[in-house]
């Protein structure tokens, strides 16, 4: 496994590949790696010829007051993981390369930005987009894999590869949950114990939710959400951020679910913020969604 921190020589490994014919297939992170990420490997590894991945806590994406500075750094660990996982390229540059000096070049991916996360994360999906329109520059993958969990990201990341056609396979893996049903994130390090063990009730709420969409052809959106909001309610740390009825691809508001939609949350336990979600379809309930 190669772990390299200059974009030219990360470019220069990826352009071999390529010159060998070789498929590659992108993980991007920003390391404190779990399950979840490694799940995300095995299908790059499942897909293609050779796997690349990204360890950047992409500063960019983060707001004034938010969690830079505590965000979980466990390179070690992470490198050791990646090795026994296969990983082929390890990809890890420092803030200055990849924001040099008079650095001013930014995507904005309007509109679907600016709601869910986008509307309690200013500039928080300009970053996301300009990093990883970045690391698909140097790496240039035939494919990048990202994990449901952040559904709107991924959204938005494949609003980007089509507008800018940068001629990336975005695949979509899905959320890999802990044994009680929470989704697997680096910020779950934070929670406090009573806060771990209330989480569960955002994957409960959601599948409360799921019974219902699975009633009628037609499912009020306020229904929905308010079967949500029953589950969570009864857990005095667990405060919802939001929690909406959308379309999976525009992140557009549904009034009622009679053909997919997709119930994205965001609730803070203490100072950690879990976002989660879930597919529905009317008369079904859980969509399982392939890898
Ligand atoms: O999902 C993440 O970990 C980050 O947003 C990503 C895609 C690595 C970009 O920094």
């Amino acid at each position: 496994m190669d772990v390299l921190t200059i974009s030219v020589a990360a470019m220069e490994a990826a352009a071999s590949w390529r010159a060998e014919g070789l498929v590659q297939a992108f993980v991007p992170t920003m390391g404190a790696l779990h399950e979840g990420h490694l799940s995300l490997l095995r299908i790059a590894a499942s897909r293609a010829d050779r796997v690349s991945v990204s360890i950047f806590v992409n500063p960019a994406q983060f707001g004034p007051g938010e969690d830079l500075d505590r965000y979980p750094r466990s390179p070690e660990r992470d490198l050791e993981m990646l090795e026994r996982a296969g990983a082929d390229l390890v990809f890890m540059p420092s803030a200055g390369e990849i924001y040099p000096e008079g650095f001013c070049t930014w995507i904005e991916v309007e509109g679907m930005t600016e709601r869910l996360c986008g509307a309690f994360r200013p500039g928080h999906f300009r970053g996301v987009a300009t990093v990883c329109s970045i690391l698909f520059g140097i790496l240039r993958p035939d494919m990048a894999v990202f994990g449901r969990k952040d559904a709107q990201q991924l959204a938005v990341i494949r609003r980007m590869v089509r507008d800018l056609r940068l001629g990336v396979e975005i695949v979509a893996a899905p959320i890999v949950r802990e044994p009680d049903g929470l989704a697997m994130s680096s910020r779950n390090a934070y929670l406090t114990g009573q806060e771990r063990a209330q989480a569960p009730a955002i994957h409960r709420g959601l599948m409360r939710a799921a019974s219902a969409a699975a009633g009628g052809q037609s499912v009020p959106a306020a229904a929905l959400i308010g079967s949500f909001i029953d589950e969570v309610a009864g857990q005095p740390l667990l405060r919802i951020q939001y929690a909406e009825l959308v379309d999976p691809d525009t992140m557009e508001p549904m009034q009622k679910l009679d053909r997919p939609g997709l119930l994205a949350v965001a609730v803070n336990a203490g100072s950690t913020r879990l976002i989660d979600n879930i597919l529905l379809a009317p008369g079904r309930g859980a969509l399982e969604v392939d890898p």
